[in-house]
């Protein structure tokens, strides 16, 4: 059984959470798709156990800023992706060339992972369709530019559903498994980990076992991770979001 987690966002209370989950499960293969860090409050953990338990874990944008210095963030992420700077710098050890090394895309027979989408694997947004042009476009996406690989896993926009010819399909606790026959072709977006921003606070990943996929949310400690944003001097309102899911 794969998993496949998305901007962990330096949240090691939240990726603590996932990975005990994932061993009740089975998990034998860890698929990370960027933004292991920035804006949360423990760069240095969850930065190693992406480092230690993880066999692909891609370039996210804010891994690009953190190794080259560009970025168009807003001040407050600005200010926590050079926080994130210091302190790996001063743990040492390999961490830092670590996301140096990472690579913006993976492909894995018919299974592309991407941080942001196929256009632009570490920028761009998978947006959900809202009107029947942006529908229409998404099918173009997948029937047209879906070569040489039937399904794309994509991050960045921290909110899960996924897209396919037939329509958009928005997990919820109803209804989390969904079967994806061979050949297929869906957008995969797995939500995030450490930051969801579908106004449902909890932790958000994925499973795929053969043809049978599975969004999962679980609760975790959320007070507990903004008290440590709060405490490290950053931005207050990377704290409060995690309450709102925003
Ligand atoms: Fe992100």
């Amino acid at each position: 059984m794969l998993a496949i987690l998305s901007d962990l966002h330096s949240n090691l209370e939240a990726l603590t959470v996932v990975m005990e989950q994932c061993a009740k499960l089975g998990v034998t293969d860890y698929l990370c798709l960027g933004d292991v860090i920035g804006y949360g409050p423990d760069p240095v953990a969850v930065a190693t156990i992406a480092k230690t338990r993880f066999t692909t874990s891609l370039m996210g944008n804010h891994e690009e800023a953190l190794v080259t210095g560009r970025h168009r963030f807003n001040p407050h992420a600005a200010q926590a992706i050079d926080w994130t700077r210091r302190l790996l710098t001063a743990a040492g050890g390999d961490l830092l060339p670590w996301f140096k090394e990472r690579k913006p895309f993976a492909l894995r027979g018919p299974l592309l992972m991407v941080h942001g989408s196929i256009y632009d694997p570490v920028h761009d947004y998978v947006d959900e369709p809202e009107n029947p042009i942006e529908a229409n476009n998404m099918i173009d996406t997948l029937s047209r530019d879906f070569a040489g690989f039937d399904v794309c896993f994509a991050g960045h926009n921290h909110t899960p559903f996924m897209a396919t010819t037939m329509g958009v399909m928005i997990p919820h606790d109803g209804h989390r498994t969904f079967r994806i026959p061979a050949g297929h072709k869906a957008y995969i977006c797995v939500g995030s980990v450490g930051q969801p921003r579908d106004r449902d606070i909890r932790t958000s990943f994925a499973t795929l076992d053969g043809e049978q996929l599975t969004f999962h949310r679980l609760n975790y400690d959320v007070p507990k991770t903004q008290a440590k944003i709060r405490a490290a001097g950053l931005n207050a309102f990377l704290a409060e979001r995690l309450g709102e899911g925003i």
